[in-house]
């Protein structure tokens, strides 16, 4: 017995393939026995009731038990807590998600400070740099160069087509990892799992997507266990129309609205395909708009501590690339907004150092267009210590992936300026954070506020305990997504971002504050996604692009009842008539 078959040709579609007609025999069918516990959508496992178990012929196919959805969780996570290798307990999750995919959600949302840093970052990371020795089960869809001219058909491969959110990635720039190829594949299912467990967005509207364009990474082409194309990567024109073509099938095949997030494309791609895709389709890119939308945020909360507003405030910025110059264009933006600025005065207040030194006018013409904005007049200055002495930052930021570049010197001249220096190290993973928390405070004599991009644990400074901060774009982008789906947003608006920014802000409490803890506990963080898509879907309201009309009278309300919940459906079962 595998499945009960309603309705036989309920839809064909005739392909020609060389001389022959292929046809292909669309059925809807009624999952039950074996298939039943196989579809990760519908399988319940041992929490299958006995009724459940005999309608849907599952009698002798599962031992008698009859488990509650909590004991189910609580077996997970018991198994989970004996495996001693994070790899090994990203392997057990992700299977999950492909055997009982209400389970998955529910003991991620229920373990969500202890499962985060496995199913997204720092873990995630490594995942994808083995991921393909771990790999076993296809997640989502891979379109590599050789179904140029087809992709539209490998998007109708994939069994749901009520997509409303895409996270693509081409794997040239994985977190701080570099090209892993056809190997990023784990950063959007990753990010589309933080989407449903902590956006609320449903698991069947969303899918994760590879563009494999090939990979400059020699050790994997060198491999013989890579899964990707081996090819150098394609550039150029090649790049440009590839890309294009998936654009287009996207809004094909899904629609106008269709979501798309680009997620860890190289920087010479990543703001280009940005800037042009926002004219035409609903994107973002979390690692630009998102980054600076959690460091915004950050920054805002840590006012009370410094005093001042955000105008009073100078921002240095060490790595210059898709977070950091991010993250500089929407504190311009916020100034800009906050009426005291023109928003070119407002990035006058924000520097930023590259490999080359500080970013200055001299420097112009050999630089990418989009640090433009942020180069100054100035004499050239190449030590970051020189650099800190000269511009006299309140906010340092590193988004550089050079681990402990923020070293004792650095700290000190941060402090001679500044009596409460804010100091994010965003680099990813630990060992690439530009300096410990620890460090923080121990060099600046507990002077800082310390933020980061990875977990740090607490760090006691004579006789008082600061909580690190952790300034995860969890906290953003899964709330911008649910806010654009539930509003029926027909284009990302960056004042979406700077929304979301204030609102996550709005959620730090006093008591978070007087530990330095710049965000809130992650145990919270559904509700925080829940405002700030309510947030999200307000500014799409405002701007004229919500489609979903008539704009709903308690928008938070309405997010909240939206909100995907893993609970298990069917508690009661209707007796079948078959
Ligand atoms: P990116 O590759 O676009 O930029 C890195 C920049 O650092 C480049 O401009 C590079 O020239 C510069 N750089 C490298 N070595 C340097 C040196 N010795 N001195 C000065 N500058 C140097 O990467 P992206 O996306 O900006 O990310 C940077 C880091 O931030 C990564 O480790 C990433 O994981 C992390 N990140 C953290 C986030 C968070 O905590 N919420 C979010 C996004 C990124």
């Amino acid at each position: 017995m595998g499945s009960i078959e309603t309705a036989k040709d309920g839809g064909s579609t005739v392909d020609t393939f060389g001389e022959a007609e292929l046809i292909t025999p669309w059925t809807h069918s009624v999952a039950c026995g074996m298939e039943l516990l196989r579809n990760p959508r519908f399988n319940k496992g041992l929490a299958f009731t006995e009724e459940e178990r005999r309608v849907h012929f599952l009698n002798g196919l599962l031992p008698p038990a009859v488990e509650t959805q909590e004991l189910q969780v609580k077996r997970i996570m018991r198994n989970i807590r004996k495996l001693k290798e994070p790899l090994d307990k990203y392997s057990a999750i992700m299977d999950l998600q492909v055997r009982n995919e209400r389970l998955f959600y529910k003991v991620l949302l229920d373990n969500v400070e202890e499962l985060l840093p496995i199913v997204y970052t720092p873990i995630e990371g490594d995942a994808c740099e083995d991921y393909s020795e771990i790999f076993h089960n296809p997640n989502g869809v891979f379109i590599s160069l050789k179904e140029k001219g087809r992709i539209i058909d490998c998007l109708k491969n994939f069994p749901n087509q009520n997509i409303q959110a895409i996270v693509v990635t081409d794997g040239e720039r994985i977190l701080g990892l570099g090209d892993l190829g056809c190997q990023g594949m784990g950063i959007p299912v990753g990010k589309l799992a933080l989407y449903t467990a902590l956006g609320g967005v449903r698991p069947s509207v969303t899918l994760p997507i590879t563009l494999d364009v090939g990979t400059n990474n020699q050790k994997l082409l060198d491999d013989e266990f890579y899964i990707g194309l081996r090819q150098k990567r394609a550039t150029g024109k090649e790049y440009d129309d590839f890309v294009e073509e998936f654009m287009d099938a996207v809004k094909q095949a899904y629609g106008e609205k269709i979501l798309v997030q680009f997620e860890d494309f190289a920087n010479h791609n990543a703001f280009r395909l940005l800037a042009k895709y926002t004219k035409t389709h609903v994107v973002f890119n979390d690692d630009i708009q998102g980054t600076a939308a959690v460091t915004l945020a950050g920054i805002l909360a840590a006012l009370p501590i410094t005093g001042g507003t955000l105008a009073d405030h100078n921002f240095l910025f060490f790595g210059a690339g898709e977070a950091g110059t991010g993250i500089a264009e929407l504190i311009a933006q916020e100034l800009a907004k906050q009426g005291k600025l023109s928003l070119d005065d407002a990035r006058k207040k924000t520097w930023l150092f590259d490999t080359h030194g500080l970013v200055t006018k001299s420097r112009k013409e050999d630089m990418m267009e989009y640090k433009h904005p942020f180069a100054h007049e100035h004499e050239p200055v190449s030590d970051l210590v020189a650099a800190i002495k000269k511009v006299k930052p309140s906010v340092i930021v590193g988004t550089s992936t050079v681990g402990g570049a923020f070293t004792k010197e650095v700290l000190e001249a941060l402090c001679e300026n500044h009596e409460t220096p804010i100091v994010f190290a965003l680099s990813n993973p630990v060992r690439k954070a530009e300096c410990t928390a620890e460090d923080c405070y121990k060099y600046t004599k507990g002077k800082a506020i310390f933020a980061s991009g990875s977990p740090f644990p607490p760090v006691k400074y004579e006789g008082k305990e600061y909580v690190n901060g952790e300034a995860n774009n969890c906290y953003i982008f899964p709330g911008v997504a649910f806010g654009c789906l539930i509003s029926g947003a027909t284009r990302c608006h960056d004042e979406m971002f700077l929304r979301a920014a204030e609102t996550l802000a709005s959620t730090v409490t006093k008591e978070d504050l007087a530990r330095k803890q710049l965000y809130p506990a992650l145990p919270q963080i559904r509700d925080i996604s829940a405002k700030v898509a309510a947030a999200v879907a307000e500014v799409a309201y405002e701007k004229g692009v919500a489609s979903n009309l008539p704009k709903p009278a308690d928008m938070l309300q309405h997010v909240k009842a939206s909100m995907y919940s893993p609970l298990y459906r069917w508690q009661k079962t209707k007796k079948l008539s078959h």
